[in-house]
C-alpha cells in the first residue's frame, strides 16, 4: 500500500475518503498521530502528519522512528513524503515544485537508525541514490498526467531547525551544493531505506531561502501559508495520479 508523509501545509488530504484512522504504538514510542486510512480514487491509501495534525511538533521532535516504523507495520510498501523547503538554486522560487535526488544532512541528535542495538550485528545500509528512482519515476509520470509543472533533481540539505538559516548558511550550503533546504527530509529517508520502504520526497517551494530573491533581507513567515495552499493543491493532484498510475 502506498504511504503519504503529509508535511507543513499538508496536514490532511482533502481528497481522501477516510475509512478509520488507527492509533499505533511503535518499539520507537509515540507516531506523531493515527494514521489514517482512506481511499484515494478508489485506491487504498494511509497518511500520517508528519508535525501532528494540529501542527504542533517542530522538525526536531518529530519521531521519524516511530512514523515509519508504524506505516511499515500497517503494510506500506512505498512511501511519499511531502515537505516544504527554501528555495537556494535561481529557479526554485516560491511555489516550484520539485522532486529532490540527493540529500546532504545537516541534523545532529536526532534518533536516525533502527540499527543501534548492543545486541545485533553491525549493519550498514547503501544510501548512494536515498530516494526510489522507480518511485520518483512514478511521480513525474503522475505530474505530467496531472498537467502540474514538477522539476526533475536537486539536492536538497536537511537543516536541524527549528530556525530559519542566515544567509551566509545559505551561501555555505549552496557552495556544497544544495539546490533547497528543509528540516524534515532526514533522518526520515535513510529510515526507510533501513526498513526497506521505496521512499521517494515531493519538495514544495515555499519561499526564498534566507538572503535569497524576495528573502534578501529576511524571509516573511507569514506569506508561506499562502504560497503553500495552491501548490498542495498540486501535490494532491499529483497524488491521485500517483495512485492510478499503477498497482498500488
Ligand atoms: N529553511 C529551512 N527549512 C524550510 C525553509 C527554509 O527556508 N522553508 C521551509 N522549510
Amino acid at each position: 500500500m502506498l504511504a503519504i508523509i503529509g508535511g507543513t501545509g499538508l496536514t490532511q488530504l482533502a481528497n481522501l475518503e477516510i475509512t478509520h484512522r488507527q492509533v499505533i504504538r511503535s518499539p520507537f514510542g509515540e507516531p506523531s498521530g493515527a494514521i489514517t486510512f482512506g481511499r484515494l480514487r478508489q485506491h487504498e491509501v494511509m497518511f500520517i502528519a508528519r508535525h501532528g495534525y494540529g501542527h504542533t511538533i517542530p522538525p526536531h521532535e518529530v519521531n521519524y522512528r516511530a512514523n515509519l516504523w508504524a506505516l511499515h507495520e500497517q503494510g506500506a510498501k512505498r512511501v511519499i513524503s511531502v515537505a516544504a523547503v527554501g528555495g537556494i538554486r535561481a529557479d526554485l522560487s516560491p511555489g516550484t515544485i520539485v522532486l529532490p535526488d540527493q540529500i546532504i544532512d545537516y541534523t545532529s541528535g536526532r534518533s536516525f537508525t533502527y540499527f543501534d542495538g548492543r545486541e545485533s550485528p553491525v549493519t550498514h545500509i547503501d544510501f548512494t541514490q536515498p530516494y526510489s528512482q522507480k518511485l520518483r519515476q512514478q511521480i513525474l509520470q503522475a505530474a505530467k498526467l496531472a498537467k502540474v509543472q514538477c522539476l526533475d533533481g536537486g539536492v536538497y540539505a536537511v537543516t536541524q531547525g527549528p530556525r530559519l538559516e542566515t544567509a551566509a548558511e545559505i551561501n555555505r550550503l549552496e557552495r556544497d551544493g544544495a539546490d533547497m533546504v528543509g528540516m524534515t527530509g532526514m533522518p526520515e529517508a535513510s529510515l526507510a531505506k533501513e526498513l526497506g520502504l521505496d521512499y521517494a520526497a515531493i519538495a514544495v517551494v515555499v519561499n526564498h531561502a534566507a538572503g535569497r530573491g524576495s528573502s534578501r533581507n529576511g524571509v516573511h513567515l507569514e506569506t508561506i501559508s499562502a504560497v503553500a495552499q495552491p501548490a498542495m493543491a498540486n501535490v494532491r493532484s499529483i497524488l491521485e495520479c500517483v495512485v492510478e498510475s499503477d498497482d498500488n
